[in-house]
């Protein structure tokens, strides 16, 4: 197969239920709840909840996890426990261990359809996470499918070698975490498409793309990148059914111009303390006092300590919004 033949639709093989063009909200840690997920697989998209990253037993983001897809079940009417939920959890992997032992058995528990992993490091990639779901897969006749997200086209050869379904290619313009050595979508589908072709995995494996993606115009363009579907984070914030605050939604209706009201950087997490994440990652968010003044000058400890003291006092305006 060549990079300009036609890839079988393998997402319509995998999720019969969703519609074509393929649309997913994303895996968005604290955004991305039942009540969303539930509402995107209703609408025939695909639903993601955001399931964390603290993989150690019993840690509360796992309890919350349960519960959450407990409650998706619910939503959906699906009460037989062996019958399949038809969204996708995501995780944030950087810190993979315990993944296999006590994340597996959960999603195989609520039987969800597909799994996201993204943000793996060098030394703690993909490839045992990915083996389990495969080897528990065919043990338990279990239809689930690996989606990897990936910013770079030698992410998306690592997560092909070590055996994902779909790749979900983010380009920069992507609100949230991100690589901060990318490129937009517009590069990376297509060349993301020509690695499958050269490694021969076209009709093995499917791609959708991420990253300012916000209405059927970016769809039909993702899709003429070769893309089989679209996956949309930003979009889906400022909905009934997603947790943000106020603020927040409000921030994102009212703003215009991504480009000059939005920034990619590693700032967002020195703010609020998340500065714990590889440096392999930055993160685009809304322009805010806290950006403003640090490019202004202001120390990280002055800044971190005003956004606590705003927190501290219920103030929403130096909350980080990605976007
Ligand atoms: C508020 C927010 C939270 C996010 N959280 C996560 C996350 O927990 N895990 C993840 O893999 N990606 C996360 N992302 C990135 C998304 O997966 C996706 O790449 C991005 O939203 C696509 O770009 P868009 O926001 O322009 O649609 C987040 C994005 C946003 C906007």
């Amino acid at each position: 197969m060549t990079a300009d033949e036609h890839r079988p639709n393998l997402l319509q093989g995998w999720f019969p239920y969703t519609t074509i063009p393929f649309i997913a909200n994303a895996s968005m840690y604290g955004f991305a709840t039942a009540e969303l997920a539930t509402a995107v697989s209703r609408a025939k998209g695909f639903g993601f909840i955001g399931g964390g990253f603290d993989f150690a037993a019993q840690s509360r983001q796992l309890q919350e996890l349960d519960s959450e897809l407990t409650k998706a079940r619910s939503l959906l009417k699906i009460t037989a426990l062996d019958e399949k939920l038809p969204l996708g959890v995501g995780f944030i992997t950087f810190r993979p261990v315990g993944f296999v032992e006590n994340v597996i058995p959960i999603l195989l528990k609520h039987r969800v359809a597909g799994i996201w992993l993204a943000f793996p490091t060098a030394g703690a990639d993909h490839a045992p996470i990915i083996s389990a779901i495969r080897a528990t897969r065919e043990r338990e006749g279990w239809n689930v499918r690996s989606f990897v997200q990936v910013g770079t086209v030698k992410a998306a050869k690592e997560a092909v070698e070590q055996g994902a379904d779909i790749l979900v290619v983010q380009g920069g313009d992507a609100g949230g975490h991100q690589w901060a050595q990318g490129a937009s979508a517009i590069a990376l589908v297509p060349e993301v498409n020509d690695l499958l072709s050269m490694m021969g995995k076209a009709t093995e494996v499917s791609v959708v793309a991420a990253g300012g993606i916000v209405d059927g115009r970016g769809c039909v363009a993702a899709l003429g990148l070769g893309a089989d579907g679209v996956v949309m984070g930003t979009r889906f914030l400022a909905t009934i059914e997603c947790p943000a605050p106020l603020f927040t939604k409000k921030t994102l209706v009212s703003i215009t111009d991504g480009a000059s009201s939005t920034i990619k950087s590693r700032q967002h997490d020195v703010f609020q303390s998340t500065d714990f994440w590889p440096v392999e990652f930055d993160g685009r968010a809304v322009i805010g006092p806290s950006y403003e003044d640090f490019e202004k000058g202001m120390s990280d400890s002055e800044n971190v300590a005003k956004y606590n003291k705003a927190r501290e006092n219920g103030n929403d305006e130096r909350r980080i919004i990605w976007a």
